[in-house]
Protein backbone atom coordinates (compact mmCIF):
# COMPACT_ATOMS: atom_id res chain seq x y z
CA UNK A 1 0.00 0.00 0.00
CA UNK A 2 1.28 3.34 -0.95
CA UNK A 3 0.86 6.04 1.35
CA UNK A 4 0.34 9.32 -0.51
CA UNK A 5 0.05 12.47 0.87
CA UNK A 6 -0.83 15.33 -1.49
CA UNK A 7 0.38 18.39 -0.29
CA UNK A 8 -0.32 22.32 0.00
CA UNK A 9 1.31 23.14 -3.21
CA UNK A 10 -0.03 20.43 -4.93
CA UNK A 11 -3.81 21.51 -4.19
CA UNK A 12 -2.46 25.11 -4.99
CA UNK A 13 -1.53 23.68 -8.37
CA UNK A 14 -4.90 22.03 -9.26
CA UNK A 15 -6.97 25.06 -8.60
CA UNK A 16 -4.88 27.74 -10.21
CA UNK A 17 -6.35 27.43 -13.51
CA UNK A 18 -9.38 29.88 -14.24
CA UNK A 19 -12.22 27.24 -14.23
CA UNK A 20 -13.00 25.54 -10.92
CA UNK A 21 -11.58 22.00 -10.80
CA UNK A 22 -14.80 20.05 -9.55
CA UNK A 23 -16.96 22.56 -10.93
CA UNK A 24 -18.96 25.28 -9.09
CA UNK A 25 -22.03 23.48 -8.46
CA UNK A 26 -21.85 21.47 -5.02
CA UNK A 27 -21.67 17.97 -4.66
CA UNK A 28 -24.65 15.88 -5.75
CA UNK A 29 -24.64 14.06 -2.52
CA UNK A 30 -24.30 17.15 -0.11
CA UNK A 31 -26.88 19.28 -2.01
CA UNK A 32 -29.53 16.26 -1.52
CA UNK A 33 -28.95 15.24 2.30
CA UNK A 34 -28.70 18.95 2.78
CA UNK A 35 -31.14 20.85 0.81
CA UNK A 36 -34.25 20.10 3.18
CA UNK A 37 -32.56 20.84 6.61
CA UNK A 38 -33.36 23.47 8.29
CA UNK A 39 -30.08 26.09 7.87
CA UNK A 40 -27.68 27.20 10.53
CA UNK A 41 -23.75 27.08 11.97
CA UNK A 42 -21.45 24.17 9.22
CA UNK A 43 -18.42 23.41 8.74
CA UNK A 44 -17.55 22.62 5.18
CA UNK A 45 -13.81 20.58 6.05
CA UNK A 46 -11.37 20.55 2.82
CA UNK A 47 -13.76 22.04 0.34
CA UNK A 48 -11.07 23.44 -1.83
CA UNK A 49 -12.18 26.07 -4.27
CA UNK A 50 -15.63 26.28 -1.86
CA UNK A 51 -18.41 24.91 -4.21
CA UNK A 52 -20.35 23.30 -1.17
CA UNK A 53 -19.98 25.91 1.50
CA UNK A 54 -20.98 28.98 -1.02
CA UNK A 55 -24.00 27.08 -2.49
CA UNK A 56 -24.83 26.32 1.13
CA UNK A 57 -24.86 29.89 2.10
CA UNK A 58 -27.22 30.64 -0.40
CA UNK A 59 -29.24 28.71 1.14
CA UNK A 60 -29.34 30.34 4.17
CA UNK A 61 -25.96 28.76 6.33
CA UNK A 62 -23.17 30.07 8.04
CA UNK A 63 -20.43 28.60 6.32
CA UNK A 64 -16.73 28.20 7.68
CA UNK A 65 -13.95 25.89 5.80
CA UNK A 66 -10.83 24.83 6.35
CA UNK A 67 -8.50 23.62 4.02
CA UNK A 68 -4.45 23.39 3.18
CA UNK A 69 -4.77 25.14 0.04
CA UNK A 70 -4.41 29.37 -0.31
CA UNK A 71 -5.14 29.44 -3.72
CA UNK A 72 -8.65 27.29 -3.06
CA UNK A 73 -9.54 30.22 -0.77
CA UNK A 74 -8.65 32.88 -2.93
CA UNK A 75 -11.18 31.00 -5.55
CA UNK A 76 -14.03 30.53 -2.78
CA UNK A 77 -13.78 34.00 -2.28
CA UNK A 78 -14.49 34.81 -6.14
CA UNK A 79 -17.48 32.21 -6.08
CA UNK A 80 -18.42 33.89 -2.74
CA UNK A 81 -18.78 36.91 -4.19
CA UNK A 82 -20.15 35.73 -7.48
CA UNK A 83 -23.17 34.71 -5.86
CA UNK A 84 -22.85 37.70 -3.29
CA UNK A 85 -22.69 35.35 0.14
CA UNK A 86 -19.37 34.87 2.76
CA UNK A 87 -17.62 32.10 3.89
CA UNK A 88 -15.41 32.17 6.77
CA UNK A 89 -12.26 30.39 5.01
CA UNK A 90 -9.18 29.58 7.13
CA UNK A 91 -6.03 28.04 5.38
CA UNK A 92 -5.45 24.74 7.94
CA UNK A 93 -4.14 21.47 8.22
CA UNK A 94 -6.52 18.79 10.05
CA UNK A 95 -3.59 17.48 11.48
CA UNK A 96 -2.78 20.86 13.18
CA UNK A 97 -6.10 22.30 13.81
CA UNK A 98 -7.79 22.31 17.22
CA UNK A 99 -11.67 22.07 17.25
CA UNK A 100 -14.15 23.74 19.41
CA UNK A 101 -16.17 20.89 20.97
CA UNK A 102 -19.84 20.87 19.97
CA UNK A 103 -19.70 24.17 17.60
CA UNK A 104 -21.70 23.07 14.59
CA UNK A 105 -25.32 21.98 13.01
CA UNK A 106 -23.75 20.21 10.19
CA UNK A 107 -20.41 19.32 9.38
CA UNK A 108 -20.02 17.85 5.20
CA UNK A 109 -17.05 17.54 3.12
CA UNK A 110 -16.96 15.64 -0.29
CA UNK A 111 -13.66 13.58 -1.32
CA UNK A 112 -11.74 14.69 1.74
CA UNK A 113 -9.28 11.88 1.43
CA UNK A 114 -6.31 11.39 4.11
CA UNK A 115 -4.08 8.65 4.70
CA UNK A 116 -5.45 6.18 6.76
CA UNK A 117 -3.55 6.88 9.80
CA UNK A 118 -4.88 10.10 9.82
CA UNK A 119 -8.52 9.43 9.19
CA UNK A 120 -8.42 7.32 12.23
CA UNK A 121 -6.71 10.11 14.41
CA UNK A 122 -8.68 13.09 13.19
CA UNK A 123 -11.63 12.82 11.82
CA UNK A 124 -12.89 11.91 15.34
CA UNK A 125 -11.21 15.23 16.46
CA UNK A 126 -12.73 16.67 13.52
CA UNK A 127 -16.72 15.10 14.28
CA UNK A 128 -16.22 16.00 18.21
CA UNK A 129 -16.61 19.85 16.94
CA UNK A 130 -20.91 18.73 15.93
CA UNK A 131 -22.98 19.68 18.62
CA UNK A 132 -25.18 16.74 19.69
CA UNK A 133 -28.31 16.59 17.48
CA UNK A 134 -26.12 17.70 14.31
CA UNK A 135 -25.45 16.04 10.86
CA UNK A 136 -22.29 14.70 9.70
CA UNK A 137 -22.79 14.55 5.45
CA UNK A 138 -20.03 13.06 2.70
CA UNK A 139 -19.19 11.45 -0.05
CA UNK A 140 -15.85 9.35 -0.31
CA UNK A 141 -14.31 7.25 -2.51
CA UNK A 142 -14.67 3.12 -2.14
CA UNK A 143 -11.89 0.94 -1.88
CA UNK A 144 -13.18 -0.38 -5.54
CA UNK A 145 -12.53 2.87 -6.76
CA UNK A 146 -9.18 2.02 -7.59
CA UNK A 147 -9.43 0.74 -11.07
CA UNK A 148 -12.09 3.03 -12.57
CA UNK A 149 -11.23 5.93 -14.52
CA UNK A 150 -13.61 8.69 -13.25
CA UNK A 151 -11.47 10.39 -10.36
CA UNK A 152 -9.94 9.87 -6.97
CA UNK A 153 -6.66 9.06 -5.16
CA UNK A 154 -4.80 5.67 -6.29
CA UNK A 155 -3.83 4.43 -3.61
CA UNK A 156 -5.83 1.89 -1.18
CA UNK A 157 -4.70 3.92 2.15
CA UNK A 158 -6.73 6.78 0.94
CA UNK A 159 -9.71 4.68 -0.19
CA UNK A 160 -12.45 4.29 1.81
CA UNK A 161 -14.05 0.65 3.54
CA UNK A 162 -17.15 1.60 5.00
CA UNK A 163 -17.34 -1.04 7.68
CA UNK A 164 -13.77 0.39 8.81
CA UNK A 165 -14.87 4.12 8.08
CA UNK A 166 -18.45 3.30 10.20
CA UNK A 167 -15.97 1.64 13.09
CA UNK A 168 -13.70 5.12 13.45
CA UNK A 169 -16.46 7.83 13.18
CA UNK A 170 -19.63 5.64 14.04
CA UNK A 171 -19.91 5.73 17.43
CA UNK A 172 -22.41 8.25 18.77
CA UNK A 173 -23.98 8.24 15.54
CA UNK A 174 -27.52 7.32 14.43
CA UNK A 175 -26.63 5.70 10.83
CA UNK A 176 -29.93 7.81 8.36
CA UNK A 177 -27.67 6.45 5.31
CA UNK A 178 -24.42 4.68 4.96
CA UNK A 179 -23.75 3.12 1.83
CA UNK A 180 -21.34 2.01 -0.99
CA UNK A 181 -23.03 2.77 -4.23
CA UNK A 182 -21.83 2.95 -7.83
CA UNK A 183 -23.09 6.55 -9.16
CA UNK A 184 -22.98 8.35 -12.40
CA UNK A 185 -20.42 11.71 -11.40
CA UNK A 186 -20.57 14.76 -13.23
CA UNK A 187 -18.54 17.19 -11.54
CA UNK A 188 -15.58 18.37 -13.46
CA UNK A 189 -13.44 16.46 -15.98
CA UNK A 190 -11.60 15.29 -12.79
CA UNK A 191 -15.07 13.52 -11.33
CA UNK A 192 -16.98 12.61 -14.19
CA UNK A 193 -18.41 8.85 -14.98
CA UNK A 194 -19.54 5.54 -13.70
CA UNK A 195 -17.84 5.36 -9.99
CA UNK A 196 -17.62 3.82 -6.74
CA UNK A 197 -18.34 5.86 -3.49
CA UNK A 198 -19.04 5.63 0.27
CA UNK A 199 -21.93 7.98 0.92
CA UNK A 200 -22.27 8.53 4.65
CA UNK A 201 -25.29 11.03 6.43
CA UNK A 202 -25.00 10.36 10.56
CA UNK A 203 -27.00 12.33 12.95
CA UNK A 204 -25.11 12.96 16.22
CA UNK A 205 -27.19 11.63 19.15
CA UNK A 206 -28.00 14.02 22.20
C1 LIG B 1 -10.32 16.29 -3.99
S1 LIG B 1 -10.25 17.87 -3.26
C2 LIG B 1 -11.95 18.12 -2.85
C3 LIG B 1 -12.31 19.56 -2.68
C4 LIG B 1 -13.78 19.81 -2.32
N1 LIG B 1 -14.17 19.07 -1.14
C5 LIG B 1 -14.69 19.49 -3.47
O1 LIG B 1 -15.34 18.43 -3.45
O2 LIG B 1 -14.74 20.30 -4.41
C6 LIG B 1 -9.53 17.50 -1.67
C7 LIG B 1 -9.32 18.72 -0.78
O3 LIG B 1 -8.82 18.27 0.46
C8 LIG B 1 -7.91 19.24 0.94
N2 LIG B 1 -7.06 18.58 1.95
C9 LIG B 1 -6.32 17.47 1.77
N3 LIG B 1 -5.68 17.14 2.91
C10 LIG B 1 -6.03 18.06 3.83
C11 LIG B 1 -5.69 18.27 5.19
N4 LIG B 1 -4.85 17.44 5.84
N5 LIG B 1 -6.24 19.32 5.84
C12 LIG B 1 -7.08 20.17 5.19
N6 LIG B 1 -7.43 20.03 3.89
C13 LIG B 1 -6.91 18.99 3.21
C14 LIG B 1 -7.17 19.71 -0.29
O4 LIG B 1 -6.54 20.95 -0.11
C15 LIG B 1 -8.31 19.74 -1.31
O5 LIG B 1 -8.90 21.00 -1.35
Amino acid sequence: MTNVKFGADAWDQRFSGHTYAYGELPNQWLEQCIGPMKPGLASFPADGEGRNAVWAATKGWTAEVFDLSTVGKEKCEKLAKKHGVSVDYDVDDLELRTFKPNRYDLIACSWFHVPWSIFVEHYPRMLSSLKPGGEFVCEGYHTSQMEMTSGGPKSLDLLWELDEVLEVIGNGFEIIHAKVEQVELDESDLHRGVANVVRLHLHKQN
